[in-house]
């Protein structure tokens, strides 16, 4: 089974302090020692599953840096730099594309609003993308053509899972020694997208609703071990039934701004 490879950011500056989706909350209290504390356990569990870890430097004043995944988007050695929709996070984007630029991938800036892994997941031969909330539907036609893949348009609708790494999580990759598969919340997208879903994946986990709300989706997968929050218990058991081992992690200090385990980990793939 192939290692995988990730770029981690340390919560160092982890807080919330502005609101630009329903999970945060600027004057609820959060810890960020203990999101320190979260996310260092689960960069521990990647080192225990043989995966490599990279980590770029936490920048203050940038306080869901921590939330890798929308750093980029990074497949085949080239890397699509990501342009935010709220100014609050605007200044990640270079930052990531310094730190791919300066680990040699190939940097395209772009043109349309995309929030890089949130919305952008590769899945075998196929790039599923989301939009309704962040990434625009114009930058699908932009991944498409730099990455030389199928883009498949996914419909969010539902405010909570404003990101496809909300509501979607690609299991296994198809290099994994298992057929690609996902696991969704239904009701989350559009009834046509629903139906795209199902035609790609007819045995994809599907997720129940108390599942999303802890950020269950919010899963990382190596076509063996599937990592996710361990309050989706019943997704952990129905991952297992479809024969998939399972870690949880608590990263619930994270949901406070609306993240888990995958919006921690930006895949690099060379
Ligand atoms: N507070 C961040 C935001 O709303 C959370 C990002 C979560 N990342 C993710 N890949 N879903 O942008």
């Amino acid at each position: 089974m192939p290692k995988r490879r990730y770029l981690m950011c340390r919560p160092t500056h982890f807080a919330v302090t502005y609101r630009i989706n329903p999970w945060m909350d600027p004057t609820a209290p959060y810890d960020t020692a203990l999101a320190v504390a979260q996310w260092t356990e689960l960069k521990r569990v990647y080192a225990e599953l043989g995966h490599t870890i990279e980590e770029i430097d936490p920048i203050p004043g940038l306080p869901d840096m921590v939330f890798a995944a929308n750093g980029a988007t990074v497949i085949d050695g080239k890397a699509l730099a990501v342009q935010f929709r709220d100014a609050e996070r605007a200044d990640e984007g270079p930052a990531y594309a310094d730190w791919l630029r300066h680990t040699g991938f190939d940097v395209t800036e772009a043109k349309a609003v995309n929030e890089g892994e949130g919305d952008i997941l590769l899945a075998g031969d196929v790039i599923l993308a989301g939009t309704g909330f962040r990434t625009s539907h114009a930058s699908h036609a932009e991944v498409q053509e730099l990455f030389g893949r199928p883009v498949i348009t996914l419909q969010l609708v539902d405010p909570r899972f404003y990101h496809l790494d909300t509501a979607l999580a690609v299991l296994a990759h198809g290099d994994d020694g298992k057929p690609v598969n996902v696991a969704y919340l239904p009701e989350a997208f559009s009834p046509g997208s629903q139906a795209v879903l199902r035609r790609l994946f007819p045995d994809a986990v599907i997720a129940t609703v108390e599942d999303a709300e802890v950020l269950g989706l919010n899963a990382v997968g190596d076509g063996e071990t599937v990592v996710l929050p361990v309050q989706a218990v019943a997704l952990a058991e129905a991952l297992r039934e479809a024969g998939y081992k399972t870690v949880g992690v608590d990263v619930s200090e994270l949901r406070l701004a609306g993240g888990g385990p995958k919006c921690c980990t930006l895949e690099l793939r060379s």
